[in-house]
C-alpha cells in the first residue's frame, strides 16, 4: 500500500472513532457513512468480471478474472493485494495467477466465480459454467463436487463446524423470475451435492440467489434473493436459514426474512456477503458502489462508499490482522476493467479468523 493510502485509511479510522466518541449512545437508526480507498490496480490485471474475493491465512486477498497472463474472461484466479507489498506484485507473472482454469476436457468453457480458501491451503472455486466446484491444490484442480442440476454455482460459503461442507448459491437471470425456480441453494457434503427443497424457497418467495455466507457461530446461513418482473428488479432481500450445527445440514424449513432493501434500494442487486467475528453482515450493493454493514439483527449500521467502483461484486476481510475489508468490481470509468478498494475496519473477518 502507498503511504497516501495508509494515511487516508488512518484518517477514516480516526474520523469514525471520533464520531462514535462524540455522539456516545447514538440512536440505533443512525447509519454511519465511511469512505473506502481505491487500490489503483493496474488496468491490465483484472477484467470487469472480477469477483470471488477470497482470503488466505496470511491475509492476502484474491479474485477471479485475472487477465494479465493472457487468460480469457473468468478463467484465472490471482491475488489483487498481498499483506506484504500490497498491489506491488500483481502483474508479476511468476507469482500470478495462482490458478488458470483449463478449457480442455470440460463441456463448457470454465467461468470461475466464488472462491474460498480451506485451512489446509486448498482453494475451492465455483465454476458457474459447468455446475461444479473445483478444489485447487498447488495450481492443480480436481472436482470437489458437481451436479448437472445445479444452477451455475455462483458463490459459496463454508460451514463453520463441519470440514468439507459448503453451501452454494446460483441464479438464472430471466426477465421475470419465479420463486424457487430461478434461484437455488445447494449443500455439498464432500462430493455429495444436495439441493435445498425448491418448494420451501418458493414458499419464502426466494428468487435469484447470489450472496451467501455463514454466521461466525455456524448456526445461520444468509442467502440473498433478487426478484425480476418484466425486466425490472423489484425486490432485494436477505434470508436467514438455520443450520443443524452438529451435522452442518440445513434444517428443512421456510427461511426467515433477515433484511429487505426497500424504496429505490429494492432495485439494486445484492452481490457478495461476508460476516465478521461479531456476526455483522457486510453486503455489496451492486450498482450503487457501496457496502452496507448490517448488525446480527439485520439493522443497517454503516454505509461504506467505494470510490472508483460502480458495482462491487464481492468482498472479503484480509490484511495482517484480518480487519481490512476489501471489495472488488468493475471500474466505474471502464466496466471492462477490474477495480478493488479497501476500508480499514475494526473487527476481524470470520473467514480470516477460521484460517488462523
Ligand atoms: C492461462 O491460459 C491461457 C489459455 O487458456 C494461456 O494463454 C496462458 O498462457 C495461461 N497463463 C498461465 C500463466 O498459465
Ligand atoms: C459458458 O458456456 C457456454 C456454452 O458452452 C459458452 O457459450 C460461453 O461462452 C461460456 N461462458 C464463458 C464466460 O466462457
Ligand atoms: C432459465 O430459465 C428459462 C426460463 O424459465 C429456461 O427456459 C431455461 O431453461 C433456464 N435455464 C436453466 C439453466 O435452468
Ligand atoms: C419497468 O421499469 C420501467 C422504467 O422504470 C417502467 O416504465 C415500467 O413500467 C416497469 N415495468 C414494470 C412491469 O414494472
Ligand atoms: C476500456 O478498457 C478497454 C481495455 O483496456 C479498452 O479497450 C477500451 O477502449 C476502454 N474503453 C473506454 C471507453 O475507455
Amino acid at each position: 500500500m502507498s503511504i497516501l493510502e495508509a494515511f487516508v485509511g488512518l484518517l477514516i479510522a480516526a474520523s469514525i472513532s471520533l464520531a462514535t466518541a462524540q455522539q456516545g449512545n447514538y440512536p440505533s437508526d443512525t447509519v454511519q457513512t465511511a469512505e473506502g480507498v481505491d487500490l489503483q490496480l493496474p488496468p491490465t490485471a483484472f477484467g470487469g468480471g472480477i469477483e470471488g474475493a477470497a482470503v488466505n491465512a496470511r491475509g492476502d486477498v484474491f479474485a477471479v478474472d485475472y487477465r494479465a497472463a493472457g487468460a480469457g474472461p473468468g478463467k484465472a484466479f490471482g491475488f489483487f493485494s498481498e499483506t506484504e507489498g500490497g498491489t506491488k506484485s500483481v502483474l508479476d507473472l511468476a507469482a500470478n495467477p495462482i490458478f488458470n482454469a483449463s478449457t480442455e476436457g470440460v463441456a463448457n468453457p470454465p467461468l470461475i466465480s466464488g472462491a474460498r480458501f480451506l485451512k489446509d491451503g486448498r482453494i475451492l472455486i465455483a465454476d458457474a459454467n459447468n455446475s461444479r466446484v473445483l478444489s485447487v491444490k498447488d495450481a492443480r484442480p480436481s472436482t470437489f463436487c458437481a451436479n448437472g442440476a445445479m444452477l451455475q454455482p455462483n458463490d459459496l460459503a463454508l460451514s463453520v463446524n463441519i470440514p468439507e461442507m459448503i453451501y452454494l448459491s446460483g441464479q438464472n437471470y430471466t426477465a421475470t423470475t419465479v420463486a424457487g425456480q430461478h434461484g437455488a441453494l445447494w449443500t455439498c457434503a464432500g462430493s455429495t451435492a444436495i439441493q435445498f427443497p425448491p418448494a420451501l424457497l418458493a414458499q419464502a418467495d426466494v428468487h435469484r440467489t447470489n450472496g451467501i455466507e455463514t454466521s461466525p457461530c455456524g448456526k445461520y446461513l444468509y442467502l440473498s434473493s433478487a426478484t425480476n418482473v418484466a425486466g425490472n428488479v423489484t425486490a432485494n432481500r436477505i434470508y436467514r436459514f438455520t443450520i443443524d450445527t452438529p451435522t452442518g445440514n440445513l434444517v428443512g424449513q421456510i427461511p426467515s426474512l433477515f433484511h429487505e432493501f426497500t424504496g429505490a434500494d429494492a432495485a439494486i442487486d445484492i452481490d457478495g456477503m461476508r460476516t465478521d467475528v461479531n456476526g455483522n453482515l457486510y453486503v455489496t450493493r451492486n450498482g450503487q458502489g457501496k457496502i452496507v454493514k448490517l448488525s446480527p439483527a439485520g439493522q443497517p449500521l454503516m454505509t461504506i462508499n467505494l470510490p472508483g467502483m460502480g458495482g462491487p461484486s464481492n468482498l472479503e476481510f484480509g490484511g495482517a490482522e484480518g480487519k481490512t475489508l476489501f471489495a472488488v468490481g468493475p471500474c466505474k470509468a471502464n466496466a471492462t476493467i477490474g477495480c478493488a478498494a479497501k476500508f480499514e475496519g475494526e473487527t476481524v473477518g470470520k473467514a480470516f479468523s477460521l484460517l488462523q
